[in-house]
């Protein structure tokens, strides 16, 4: 864990922090299309209203790379301002990467931001080219408390992992260590007795004989629990994962090709998938949790079809409309980012289950589904 946080995060010479990353060595849904976007955008208005259209809104988004998710989902924003209009939004991005902050600022603000503003737990603020402030943190512990939309897309997939191997004397912990054969390489190596992490991560109940565990993404999602629980909203999770059933996920990619990743840290993305069924456990019951569904499931129950269809409507041009049924494959196909990723959600628990029975049998009107992790019914 340790390593894969310096490899990624290290001020000077991680990956995040110097290279940024993305585009280069590897490509994310909403850099393929505005349709991820779009439909995160309606996912958030469609929880709003269900929650009563509260009077104020943040939209929290983790890692947010180059900000096109952020951009696409102020689009859907601007286009729906009339249903926004008594609404106090604003934006707050969690990003440790300097680099990658400037070319956010960029995209939402036009580089209008103003660096270590007085409000100290922002590092950096500025107005979104539609007028909606936007603040940067460097951890979540940072962002004001208060009714949000948390959107973590491959963000989970990049925060350090710890790796268990079974062995017959018991569980040991995979460590990184400099091969004594050659003193420029790197190697991994089993502790030689169990390690704190090994006591504290590992189930009685476990059945692999190979396991990762995150507990930063532990730690995020019960400090989430506690925020939704306390001031509503909810939580949109996208990434690559599984639900308690992978073993060694842990892998290197660099232009676009997977790479060793004990090679050249600092120069390479590296990534382990999610385990869904962790986030479930860390939750705790504090909040409901949705899914994982997977990404092309999740899509097409947004209505991304229809969309899809005015898309290709609209567009001028036979090299436009190519391109788009291109990225729409590139989403959809199962054997490309349709089946890898996945969407998991945590909402409130009185989003899904009325708070009393009583008020249930008399109400009306029933509470209406949760978007996306249902089927779209078109009446
Ligand atoms: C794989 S990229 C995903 C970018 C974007 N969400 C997308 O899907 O295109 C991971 C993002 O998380 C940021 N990041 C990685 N580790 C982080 C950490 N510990 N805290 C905050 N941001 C982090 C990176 O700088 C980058 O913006």
């Amino acid at each position: 864990a340790e390593y894969m946080r310096e490899a990624l995060t290290n001020p000077g010479q991680g990956y995040y922090t110097r290279r940024g990353g993305v585009g280069g060595d590897f490509v994310t849904a909403p850099e393929v299309s505005q349709l991820p976007g779009e439909v995160i955008g309606l996912w958030c208005l469609s929880e709003w209203m269900a929650a009563g259209r509260p009077a104020a809104m943040q939209l929290v988004e983790l890692g947010p790379g180059t900000g096109a998710l952020t951009d696409d989902i102020l689009r859907v924003f601007k286009q729906l301002a009339s249903l926004l209009s008594k609404c106090d939004l604003s934006i707050h991005l969690v990003e440790v990467s300097p680099k990658l902050s400037e070319t956010q600022a960029q995209m939402l603000t036009g580089g209008k931001v103003q660096s270590n503003p007085e409000d100290e737990a922002a590092y950096m603020k500025g107005i979104s080219k539609t007028g909606i402030p936007v603040y940067w943190y460097r951890g979540i512990q940072d962002v004001p408390q208060g009714y949000s939309f948390y959107i973590a897309h491959e963000f989970l997939d990049a925060l350090p992992i710890h790796k268990f191997q079974r062995t017959e004397k018991g569980w040991r912990e995979v460590l990184v260590d400099i091969d004594p054969e050659a003193p420029d390489q790197l190697r991994f190596v089993l502790s030689p007795s169990s390690t704190p992490a090994t006591e504290n991560f590992i189930q009685p109940e476990e059945t692999r004989d190979h396991v990762e565990v995150c507990p930063e993404a532990g730690v995020l999602i019960q400090r989430l629990a506690s925020r939704i629980e306390k001031d509503g909203g909810a939580a949109l999770i996208a990434d690559y994962g599984h639900d308690g059933t992978k073993t060694d996920t842990f892998r290197g990619f660099r232009n676009h090709k997977l790479h060793d990743v004990l090679k050249a840290p600092g120069t390479a993305d590296l990534t382990a998938d999610v385990d869904f069924s962790y986030l479930r456990k860390m939750a705790q019951g504090k909040i409901a949790t949705l899914g994982p569904i997977k990404q092309r499931e999740f899509l097409k129950n947004m209505g991304v079809d229809l969309r899809m269809q005015v898309l290709l409507q609209n567009s001028r041009d036979s090299a436009t409309r190519e391109q788009l049924l291109h990225s729409y494959d590139m989403l959809m196909n199962p054997k490309k980012m349709g089946d890898r990723f996945h969407f998991f959600a945590l909402l409130p628990h009185h989003r899904l289950t009325p708070p009393h029975k009583e008020h249930n049998l008399q109400s009306k009107s029933p509470l209406p589904p949760v978007a996306g992790f249902g089927e779209l019914l078109l009446k």
